[in-house]
C-alpha cells in the first residue's frame, strides 16, 4: 500500500514551501492539486503525474469524491501520493475530511502543515494581525454563503483582527453585520487581491477603506483576496511613510 502525503503549499512564492514539503514534491509519483497551487511549485514534481483537482463553483461534492477516489486508487497502487493543497491543509480546506477519508481506507497518511494565507498574505502586505499596543487577539472566518447561515456575528465584535477568507463575495453582508453587532463602522479595512496576470507571476494588489464603505457597496474586489479588519491596517501606510522619510533622509 502506498501512502499520502497532505502537504501545504503556502501562498504562492516557492520559497515560501516548508524543506519537507519541497523533499517531497521532487520524489512524489502522483500530485493531485488544489486551483489556487501556483505553476511555479508544481514545476518543482517533473516527475510526478500532475492532477488537477481544483473545485468549480456548484460542483464540490462531486469533484470531492473524485479527489477522494484517485488517492484511494494511487495510494493502493503502492505509490506516493501527494495531495497539495494552497496554504496549509488543515485551514478552510478540507484537509481534515480527506484525512479521516483515507484513514478509514486504511492509507498510511503523513501531513506537512504550510503557510496559511490567512497569515501570510496580510504579512506579505505589510499587515502583521498582532502587534503590541495595537492587536492582541486575531481570528479567522469563512466568509462562504454556508458559514454566514450559521455565523452569531457577536462573537467577533471584541476580536481586535478579523481577518476574512472566502469572503470577497459577501464583503457587503459581513460588514454590515459587524457593524450592527458592534465592529466601528470607521474601521480600516484591507483587501488583499491574489492578482493572476497570463504569463507573469502572481502579485497581490491591497485596496484599504473602511468597513462602512464596504457595507454600502462601494468596494469593487475580485476573488480570490484575503481580509484583514482592524488597526492593524493602519500599520502598512505608517510604515510606507515611515520608509518614505528614512529614504528622503538618507539621501539628503
Ligand atoms: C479554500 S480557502 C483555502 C485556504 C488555505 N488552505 C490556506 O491556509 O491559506 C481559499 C481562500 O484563501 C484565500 N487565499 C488563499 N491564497 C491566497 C492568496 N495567495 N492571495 C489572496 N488570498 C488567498 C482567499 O480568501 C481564498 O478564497
Amino acid at each position: 500500500m502506498g501512502k499520502v502525503f497532505l502537504i501545504g503549499a503556502g501562498p504562492g512564492d516557492p520559497g515560501l514551501l516548508t524543506v519537507k514539503a519541497l523533499r517531497i514534491l521532487e520524489i512524489a509519483d502522483v500530485v493531485i492539486h488544489d486551483r489556487l497551487v501556483s505553476a511555479e511549485i508544481l514545476r518543482l514534481s517533473p516527475q510526478a503525474l500532475l492532477v488537477d483537482g481544483g473545485k468549480q463553483q456548484g460542483d464540490q461534492e462531486r469533484i470531492q469524491d473524485d479527489i477522494n477516489q484517485k488517492m484511494l486508487h494511487y495510494a493502493s497502487k503502492d505509490l506516493s501520493v501527494v495531495r497539495l493543497k494552497g496554504g496549509d491543509p488543515m485551514v478552510f480546506a478540507r484537509g481534515a475530511e480527506e484525512w479521516e477519508y483515507l484513514i478509514r481506507h486504511g492509507i498510511d497518511v503523513e501531513v506537512v502543515p504550510g503557510v496559511s494565507a490567512a497569515l501570510a498574505v496580510p504579512a506579505l502586505a505589510g499587515i502583521p494581525p498582532t502587534c503590541r499596543g495595537v492587536a492582541a487577539s486575531f481570528a479567522v472566518i469563512a466568509g462562504h454563503r454556508q458559514h454566514l447561515i450559521e455565523t452569531d456575528w457577536s462573537q467577533y465584535a471584541r476580536v481586535d483582527t478579523l481577518i476574512v477568507l472566502m469572503g470577497v463575495e459577501n464583503r457587503e453582508h459581513i460588514a454590515e453585520n459587524l457593524i450592527r453587532t458592534g465592529r466601528p463602522a470607521a474601521q480600516p479595512v484591507a483587501f488583499i487581491e491574489h492578482v493572476v496576470e497570463q504569463g507573469s507571476t502572481p502579485r497581490q494588489h491591497v485596496i484599504e477603506t473602511s468597513l462602512a464603505a464596504v457595507a454600502a457597496g462601494q468596494i469593487d474586489v475580485e476573488p480570490p483576496a484575503v481580509i484583514v479588519m482592524g488597526e492593524v491596517v493602519r500599520l502598512r501606510s505608517r510604515w510606507a511613510r515611515v520608509r518614505e522619510l528614512t529614504d528622503q533622509a538618507r539621501c539628503a
